[in-house]
């Protein structure tokens, strides 16, 4: 078989990189850190295959990749991506849906816990030597079963979100997306537990808003200051999506003028979030460092579906996940 030039740009655990080693040509390149920049650069005009994550892989990099076939993202957000420049040059953009659902839902769901009953602040009182006494009301947190959901989104991570609150802690569940899903077709446990809802109606009505939303030039900035005001005094506000759907500055005046009770926050404008970011220290916010997949399960699955997509794009097979990148 022709042995190709594959450059990996991040982690990929052992196994999956002798699965390449052993049909291709392999160089490994962290592009973040100086010396791995360095190599990334020199590897590029050769590179036929890129895999990895958490990089943007933009116009320049796409041009100086001359002899590029396929990227393969160790993701299923495709943000990272110079989308209309890999269509212009015929570019195979593989990701890596379905595989991470449950583990991003149980995330989600950890933040919709955590925000809501303050288990980090009262972890923290225990540790900190602060328990000396039963606490008071002043500490209570607010219950989550039986309260609406909202859900902005409502793909496969959103469904399995909806599945846990409604089946798991009787939450009603309503859901904005561009399309109503038929459920009795293709969620059927979640018909009568969840309705399609007009964005302004569901904001007025959910307990918990979690958003779910891709970055796109549709979303960016979506959830802005109109957004907050229209929310239910006291709601939990929980993003699980990308952070730049969000106007940080939004969420701060919310929390702050007490509109929303508190929020728990996987993803942000900037990431790492920078030192400075009232959103690090905010007592009302649950912060976590962009985690939601970061299982050692599911982050091997993702590793594991990505080398397939790209080991099958360059033999020239269709590969198990494409993203259609005509669409961008
Ligand atoms: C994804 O796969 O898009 C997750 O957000 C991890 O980056």
């Amino acid at each position: 078989m022709n042995r190709k030039n594959v450059l990996v740009f991040g982690e990929l655990p052992d196994d999956q990189l002798a699965r390449l080693t052993a049909v291709h040509e392999v160089t490994v390149a962290h592009p973040r850190d100086p010396v791995g920049r360095a190599a990334f650069d020199a590897t590029l005009p050769t590179a036929q295959g890129l895999i990895g994550s958490s990089y943007p892989i933009d116009q320049g990099v796409i041009d100086a990749a001359t002899r590029l076939e396929v990227v393969s993202s160790v993701s299923v957000g495709v943000d990272n991506y110079a989308l209309k420049a890999l269509h212009a040059r015929g570019i195979t953009l593989c990701h890596t849906p379905g595989v991470l659902d449950e583990t991003v839902a149980d995330t989600v769901f950890a933040l919709m816990l955590a925000a809501s009953r303050r288990v980090v602040e009262l972890a923290n009182l225990v540790r900190d030597g602060r328990w000396t006494q039963g606490i008071g009301d002043d500490l209570f947190g607010f219950d989550v079963h039986g309260k609406t959901l909202g859900l902005l989104g409502f793909g496969r991570i959103g469904q399995a979100i909806a599945r846990r609150a409604a089946l798991g802690f009787g939450m009603p569940v309503l859901y904005h997306a561009r399309h109503a899903v038929d459920l009795s077709t293709q969620a059927p446990e979640l018909a009568g537990r969840a309705a399609h809802t007009p964005l302004d109606e569901l904001l007025g009505r959910s307990d918990f808003v979690v958003a779910m939303l891709p970055l796109t030039e549709h979303t960016r900035g979506m959830i802005d200051q109109r957004v907050f005001g229209l929310m239910k005094p006291g709601a939990v506000f929980v993003n699980g999506g990308r952070g730049p759907t969000v106007r940080e500055d939004a969420l701060l005046a919310a929390l702050d003028q007490g509109t929303l009770r508190a929020a728990g926050l996987d993803v942000f404008a900037k990431e790492p979030l920078p030192a400075d970011s009232p959103l690090r220290t905010h007592p009302r916010v649950t912060p976590l460092p962009h985690v939601g997949s970061a299982t050692h399960e599911t982050r091997h699955a993702m590793a594991e579906l990505a080398t397939t997509n790209l080991l099958q794009a360059l033999a020239g097979e269709r590969p198990t996940a494409v993203y259609d990148t005509a669409t961008a």
